[in-house]
C-alpha cells in the first residue's frame, strides 16, 4: 500500500511529478516524459494554466470545435465547442444548417435572478424572528454589504430581496435568508458568496447585541438551483419542410418526432438520455466559453425535475400544419469574471461569439442544446443513432489501431459505403496489412 505524503502542495512541480512517478508507474522516465510532452513550449503561458488549480502537473488537452451557421434571432454565430465526444459537433453543425434554411432559431431570456442562502439554527421565537429581520436588521443587511455592492449597483444590478424564511416544518430550528441577486454579466459566485457572508456576519452581530435566544449561523452560499434564471430557445417550421430524408415522408417524421419527444416527457429512464444529450451541447459551449458546466448541469437537471417527476427539457408539438419545437432553461452563466478574463482560448471564443452579454451567451448555450436534441432525435427516429455516431467514430478506431495515413484514407472510403463497426473495422485493416 502507498505511504501518505506530507506537505505535497508544497513541493515544487517537478518534485511532484518525480513523486508520482516513482510511486505508481511501472517506467517513471517514460511516465514523465508524457506529462512533460504536453507543458505548453510558452512558458508564462504555462504558468497560467498551471495556477488555475494546485498540484498542477500538466496540462488535459479537450479539442476545441466550432459549430458555423447558426441563425438566431437573425443574426449568424459559429459556436465554439470544446467535448472529446466524436459525433456533437458534427451534429450540430448539421442541425444549424437544417434550421438556418428554415428561418432559424428563436430565443428570449425570460428571467434572470439568482439566489443565494444563510442557512441558521435558533432556538427563538419564529414571529420574534421575523420580525427583528424584516424590520430590526433588514437596512442593517444592505447597509454592511455597500462596499461590495456599490459597483455592481451602479451597473443596475445588486441585491433584489432578502426574506426570512422558517423551515422548522422541514428541520427542526431551521431558518433561512433566502436572498435574491441580479448578477447582470458576472455568473456572480464570488459578488453573491462575498454578500451572504457578510449578511451572516450582520445576522450573528446584531442577534448577539438584541436577542434572548440562542443563534447559529450553519452555512453561506449561493444556490446553483436557478429557477428564475431562464432562457427559452425554440424552431417551427411547416411540416413539409421537414424535407430532407429521402426515405420519410415530412409528416410522419414529425409525428415520430413528437412522439419521441413526448416519450422523454413521461419515462425517466429515457428522459434523463434525452437530456444527456442536450447537455452535449450545453456542456461543451459552457466549457468553451470558460463557465462553469458542473453549476450548470445541477440546475439543469434539478430543474428537470421541479415538479417531482424527472422529465424532458425540450418539447415539440404539431399545430396545424407547424412543427414546434421548444426548451425553457435554467443557465447561471458570466462573460465577465472568472476564467472568461483569464484563459486566452475562452477571451478567443467570446470574441468569435461577438463578446456577447451573460442573456446573449444564455441564448446562444441554449440553442446549442436544442440543436443537438434536435440531432438526437432526427437520427434515432430515422437511421438510428449508431450511423452517425460510428462514422465519427471511425477515426478513433483506426488511430487506436495505429493505422497510417494510406490505411486511413482507404477505410474512409471503404466505410462511406459499409456500416462502421469495431470487429469490422479490425477486419478491414487486417486484410490491408496481409
Ligand atoms: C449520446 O451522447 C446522446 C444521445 O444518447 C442522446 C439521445 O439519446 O437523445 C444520442
Amino acid at each position: 500500500m502507498t505511504k501518505p505524503i506530507s506537505g505535497f502542495s508544497k513541493l515544487s512541480k517537478s518534485e511532484k511529478i518525480d513523486w508520482l512517478v516513482t510511486t505508481y508507474f511501472a517506467h517513471p522516465e517514460s511516465s514523465r516524459a508524457l506529462i512533460e510532452q504536453y507543458w505548453n513550449s510558452d512558458e508564462k503561458l504555462q504558468q497560467l494554466h498551471d495556477e488555475f488549480i494546485e498540484n498542477t502537473i500538466t496540462n488535459f488537452y479537450l479539442p476545441l470545435g466550432v459549430a458555423p451557421n447558426f441563425l438566431i434571432n437573425g443574426k449568424t454565430y459559429t459556436i465554439p465547442m470544446a467535448i472529446e465526444e466524436s459525433s456533437v459537433v458534427a451534429a450540430a453543425s448539421k442541425s444549424a444548417k437544417f434550421w438556418y434554411d428554415r428561418g432559424g432559431f428563436k430565443t428570449e431570456v425570460i428571467s434572470t435572478q439568482k439566489i443565494g442562502q444563510v442557512h441558521f439554527t435558533s432556538d427563538g421565537d419564529p414571529e420574534d424572528l421575523a420580525l427583528f429581520i424584516d424590520y430590526v436588521i433588514k437596512e442593517k443587511l444592505y447597509e454592511d454589504t455597500k462596499h461590495i455592492t456599490k459597483n455592481m449597483e451602479k451597473r443596475g444590478g445588486g441585491i433584489v430581496d432578502i426574506e426570512f424564511r422558517d423551515k422548522t416544518d422541514v428541520l427542526e430550528h431551521y431558518y433561512q435568508l433566502h436572498v435574491t441577486f441580479e448578477t447582470l454579466d458576472a455568473m456572480g459566485a464570488n459578488f453573491i458568496n462575498s454578500c451572504l457572508e457578510q449578511f451572516a456576519e450582520t445576522l450573528k452581530r446584531e442577534a448577539q447585541k438584541s436577542l434572548s435566544c440562542q443563534l447559529e449561523i450553519i452555512m453561506s452560499i449561493l444556490s446553483n438551483y436557478v429557477p428564475n434564471c431562464i432562457v427559452r430557445a425554440e424552431v417551427s417550421c411547416p411540416i413539409n419542410d421537414l424535407n430532407d430524408h429521402p426515405d420519410i415522408a415530412p409528416e410522419v417524421f414529425a409525428e415520430k418526432f413528437v412522439q419521441a419527444v413526448k416519450i422523454a416527457e413521461v419515462e425517466p429512464f429515457r428522459a434523463v438520455t434525452h437530456n444527456k444529450g442536450i447537455m452535449n451541447g450545453i456542456d461543451a459551449v459552457v466549457l468553451a466559453t470558460g463557465n462553469d458546466f458542473r453549476a450548470v448541469e445541477a440546475g439543469v437537471h434539478a430543474y428537470a425535475a421541479k415538479n417531482g417527476q424527472y422529465t424532458s427539457l425540450t418539447h415539440a408539438e404539431i399545430e396545424g400544419d407547424t412543427f414546434k419545437f421548444w426548451m425553457e432553461i435554467p443557465l447561471a452563466l458570466g462573460t465577465v469574471g472568472g476564467l472568461t478574463n483569464l484563459h486566452p482560448l475562452v477571451k478567443l471564443t467570446l470574441e468569435m461569439l461577438g463578446k456577447p452579454s451573460a442573456q446573449e451567451l444564455m441564448q446562444i448555450v441554449a440553442v446549442a442544446g436544442l440543436a443537438q436534441n434536435f440531432a438526437a432525435i432526427r437520427s434515432l427516429t430515422t437511421t438510428g443513432i449508431q450511423e452517425g455516431h460510428m462514422k465519427m467514430h471511425l477515426m478513433n478506431i483506426l488511430n487506436q489501431l495505429e493505422a497510417t495515413s494510406d490505411e486511413k484514407t482507404t477505410l474512409i472510403e471503404h466505410f462511406k459505403t459499409h456500416t462502421v463497426t469495431h470487429s469490422d473495422v479490425v477486419s478491414e485493416i487486417e486484410k490491408l496489412r496481409q
